[in-house]
């Protein structure tokens, strides 16, 4: 699909206000995402888990308003207006507006809430953005002829509109795991949109753990955004983007036969490579607290000395999270709360596990 086909002809339907509510799931990143293009563009493909519990509620209201040349609406997050929300929020609907005419048609009202803290250094960027995008997309397929708009085309539009609020968001929408970035070998998989994972999945990675440690909850020093910066001109970018495409076609088999210990690798690697990345970048900068070295040198041993499948992956900060397989989550919950929980700021953590994407609220 090209970006062309989601621009829509005129709609065929009026309508003067509604409202839908949309909840979005966060994900996690097996092969990470690092480096993009004008566009929001990725440099090269991931791939990554749906999570479950940390989760965004949106409902978007809209009315029609009289003066339709600019952008209207208001943010309110757990029922606080949240002004400082909408700079950003502007900035999406700026890239979006070729792509849904209707938006200075209406004055909308967002109204967004998230399972876990705001300041818990997990970033509500993707399961948020999802949200919004969805709710957007109920508005345009109200707008629409009812054979406009297929489920097919609603899902990935709806993806395409999270990538450009914030690039992993658009991997948010389906599970268990969603791939996004053209592969050679993932037919259907593409730059423009998260696409569900095609392939067989062994049965060792369903209902796969993930443990959120919160060993850092403050903001960050580098944002998201400054980091893929870095990337252009990076003396070792090229190499990246080339190691992420193999990541991705050994996860193929990996998850095909159920390989726990070359998944641990690549997924460990894969963590490590990203913060390698932000530690070689010009300015370099380091993400990780103490703690987080901590941690996962107590993985490590925890590993070599009972045999278990615990591994770590990291997304752009000091949180550890922590993945393990369904027949092993006794064990190793047990290992985080003895030994893993003392790491993380006032003993938080988030037990969290794959998940299935995004559902609508429908109302009474
Ligand atoms: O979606 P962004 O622009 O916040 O970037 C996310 C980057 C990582 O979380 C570090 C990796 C990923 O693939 O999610």
């Amino acid at each position: 699909m090209t970006e062309e086909q989601f621009i829509p002809k005129t709609y065929s339907e009026i309508i003067e206000s509604g409202s839908y509510t949309w909840s979005s799931p966060s994900n996690i990143a097996l092969v990470k995402y690092w480096g993009k293009r004008d566009n929001q563009i990725p440099e090269n493909p991931s791939i990554s888990f749906t999570l479950d519990a940390c989760k965004t509620t949106t409902t978007l209201s809209f009315s029609k308003k009289g003066n339709q040349d600019s952008f209207s609406f208001d943010v309110f997050l757990d029922g606080k207006q949240q002004d400082d929300f909408k700079p950003k929020i502007e900035t999406f609907f700026k890239r979006i507006e070729a792509y849904l005419p209707f938006l200075k048609n209406y004055h909308f009202k967002i109204e967004t809430a998230n399972t876990f803290p705001h300041s818990s250094g997990i970033a509500s960027s993707a399961s948020g953005m999802s949200a919004l995008a969805l709710c957007l997309m109920s508005i345009e397929k109200d707008l629409s002829t009812p054979l406009e708009v297929t489920k097919d085309y609603f899902i990935k539009k709806a993806s395409f509109l999270a990538r450009l609020g914030s690039g992993s968001a658009c991997r948010s929408l389906e599970g268990d795991l969603v791939v996004w970035g053209n592969h050679d070998e993932i037919d259907g998989s593409s730059d423009l949109f998260g696409f569900k994972y095609p392939f067989e999945v062994h049965d060792v990675f369903k209902n796969y753990h993930d443990t959120i440690l919160l060993v850092d909850k403050g903001e960050k020093q580098v944002s998201s955004t400054v980091g893929h910066g870095l990337m252009h001109g990076h003396p070792f970018a090229k190499e990246r983007f080339k190691q992420a495409h193999i990541n991705l076609s050994s996860l193929i088999n990996i998850f095909k036969i159920g390989d726990l210990k070359t998944f641990i690798d690549i997924v460990e690697s894969e963590a490590l490579t990203l913060h390698a990345m932000m530690m070689t970048s010009m300015p370099y900068f380091i993400l990780m607290k103490p703690n987080t070295l901590e941690i996962i040198n107590k993985i490590w041993t925890f590993r070599k000395e009972t045999g278990s499948h615990v591994c770590f992956t990291l997304d752009a900060g000091a949180n550890v999270h922590v993945l393990y397989p369904e027949n092993e989550a006794e064990q190793v919950y047990e290992f985080i709360k003895s030994e893993l929980v003392a790491y993380c700021q006032n003993g938080h953590y988030i037990c969290d596990r794959i998940g299935f994407g995004a559902k609508e609220i429908l109302g009474d």
